[in-house]
Parts: C-alpha cells; sequence; structure tokens
C-alpha cells in the first residue's frame, strides 16, 4: 500500500472504532497529515479530556498518551509505539522528587507535563511550555520547586517574583542547538526573525526575538509580517509553518534539532495500531488520581 492508500485505511478504521488520532507538532509530516488534530502538549491534553470518542491514538511520545490516559479513564488510549519515550521525562523519578520535597517542605511542586504519571502524582500542579508562567504566577508563596527541565524553569524564573528551585534535567534535542547555529543562521539570514522554545539552552534563549510553545510558533509566523524566521525547535514544526504560510521561509538552524522518539511513528504503526487495538496506555488508579488533580489544576488556569 503507498501512503495515501494506508492513510485512507487508517481513517476508515479510526471511524470504525470510534477512534480520535491525535499527533503532536513534532511528529513525522504524513503523521500529521493523516492526524484528525495536531497540537502542542496543551492543546492535546485538552483535546483528549474533552473528546466524546472512546478510544485515542496518541501521535507522540509515552508521556503524552499517559496524560490522556489520566484524564479519560473512561477511554481506550493507544500509543501506537511504546517504545517512543522522552529522555527528559525519564531524568526524574517519583523518588527523586520526594527527596527534592523533603529538602523544600511546604514549597509547592510545579512539574512540566513532559514527566511520567508517577511524577505528576507526586506534584501540585502541571504546566507546558504555553501556559508555564501563569501557572506559577498562579500560585500563592514566594517560592516554587520546578521540575524536571531547568532551561524552561530558569525562562520562568526570570519573568515571576519567586525563589525557583530547579531539578537539573533538559531536552537532549534542544540541549544540542547552540549560540554558533544561530549566529551562523543570522548571518545568513540578517532580516529574519529567531523564535526559540524554551526548552533550549538560556544561552540560545537570550537571542531569541520570540520564546513560546509549538503552537505560539504558528500564531507568531502567521501574525507577524516579516518573511523569514529560524526556527529554534524540532523540525517536525516546520510541516505546518510552511502549509500555513507558503509565501514565508522558515529555517531550520540545525539537523540536530530532530528528536528521534518523536520521528519513531510511522503510518503502518499507525494502521497497526488500529487493527489490533494496542499498545494501550493505563495508568494505576493510585497513581492516575493525584497525577489528574496536578493536570486539572493547570487546566483550570486561564488561557489567553
Ligand atoms: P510543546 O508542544 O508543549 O511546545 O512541547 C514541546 C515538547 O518538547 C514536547 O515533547
Ligand atoms: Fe522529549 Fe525533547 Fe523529544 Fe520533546 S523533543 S519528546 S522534550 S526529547
Amino acid at each position: 500500500m503507498n501512503q495515501n492508500e494506508i492513510t485512507s485505511e487508517i481513517l476508515r478504521l479510526a471511524e470504525e472504532r470510534d477512534a480520535l488520532i491525535l499527533a503532536h507538532n513534532y511528529q513525522r509530516d504524513e503523521i500529521q497529515a493523516m492526524a484528525h488534530i495536531t497540537g502542542d502538549s496543551l492543546a492535546l491534553s485538552v483535546e483528549a479530556a474533552q473528546t466524546g470518542k472512546s478510544v485515542i491514538v496518541f501521535c507522540g511520545v509515552h508521556f503524552m498518551a499517559e496524560s490522556a490516559a489520566i484524564l479519560a479513564p473512561d477511554k481506550t488510549v493507544i500509543l501506537p509505539r511504546l517504545d517512543a519515550g522522552c529522555p527528559m521525562a525519564d531524568m526524574i523519578t517519583a523518588d527523586g522528587l520526594r527527596e527534592m520535597k523533603s529538602r523544600y517542605p511546604g514549597v509547592p511542586v510545579v512539574t512540566y507535563v513532559n514527566s511520567s504519571a508517577a511524577v505528576k502524582a507526586e506534584s501540585d500542579i502541571c504546566c507546558t511550555s504555553a501556559n508555564a508562567v501563569k501557572v506559577v504566577a498562579s500560585l500563592n508563596g514566594p517560592e516554587v520547586i520546578l521540575t524536571p527541565d531547568r532551561n524552561l524553569g530558569r525562562y520562568i524564573a526570570a519573568q515571576v517574583d519567586k525563589t525557583c528551585h530547579f531539578w537539573d534535567g533538559y531536552c537532549p534535542t534542544h540541549e544540542r542547538f547552540t549560540v554558533d547555529d544561530v549566529k551562523k543562521v543570522q548571518a545568513d539570514y540578517p532580516d529574519a526573525l529567531f523564535m526559540a522554545h524554551p526548552e533550549c539552552p538560556p544561552e540560545v534563549l537570550a537571542m531569541a526575538d520570540h520564546i513560546c510553545s509549538t503552537s505560539g510558533m504558528y500564531t507568531f509566523a502567521s501574525e507577524n509580517p516579516a518573511q523569514q524566521f529560524i526556527v529554534g525547535t524540532e523540525a517536525g514544526i516546520l510541516y505546518r509553518l510552511r502549509k500555513e504560510n507558503p509565501d514565508k521561509e522558515f529555517i531550520l538552524p540545525t539537523t540536530r534539532l530532530i528528536c528521534p522518539n518523536m520521528k519513531l511513528t510511522s503510518l503502518e504503526d499507525v494502521l497497526h495500531s488500529l487493527q489490533t487495538m494496542g499498545p494501550q496506555v493505563t495508568v494505576p488508579e493510585e497513581v492516575r488520581i493525584p497525577a489528574k488533580v496536578a493536570l486539572d489544576r493547570m487546566l483550570a488556569v486561564p488561557r489567553d
């Protein structure tokens, strides 16, 4: 079967199975083209929580499918590739977080959604890159623990009037992106605006014209009159940026900005998952309930 035939068969089976197919903005082009809904972590969590469908096929990485399973326990959640993990999420464990909490008694914990269900369950509230500053600002008290991303943590800390304690995690994909990469591309495209994801290292963020989540980049690129944009996040975002702005130019500074985990899922994997209704992602109730409290608190923080 060619790609079009596989896509048609996926969509036919999705209808038959009452399934909603979600894809993160970093997925392969053909996965984004086939999915019912594409978006950033926040938008996809909201879709998972609200959908009337009985099955969610999550084209993304493990923590995203787990979030869907936490928010929608009555639904079957499928992750077509169980081996699609997130190295940043694996940099913190529930035991590690408990140990950190014991060093800062009573200080609220804000955990980036790029984390396991067990770590969310140990946290007071979650955040994504789209709402992190608002989430932290919504908390009372002069101190906060921010996990697991030190780069997102420092980005938040610069914008809130609180003492922040960071977990030392990071995204290996964004961490590979350097000041030299930006300088080289800026020399070739002096008029281009530089948009960067808060997972980038602080010295790279310091060079950015605009810092935002993946979905924030779609809004910025379409609303800003500039013609050229340097894209400081994972390569998968280029698909929709170029599709929605055919007259504008988007430049990826380095091919090191590719997340191998986000690229694992193929159309064949999605088809197979709908044929077999697996692999399914579930979260035990004793973890799911406290993790859902942290996610629900995040979802209750007003969005723009
Ligand atoms: P957002 O979609 O929240 O911007 O996510 C970035 C990310 O790294 C997901 O793995
Ligand atoms: Fe994890 Fe980074 Fe890949 Fe996102 S891009 S899934 S944070 S490794």
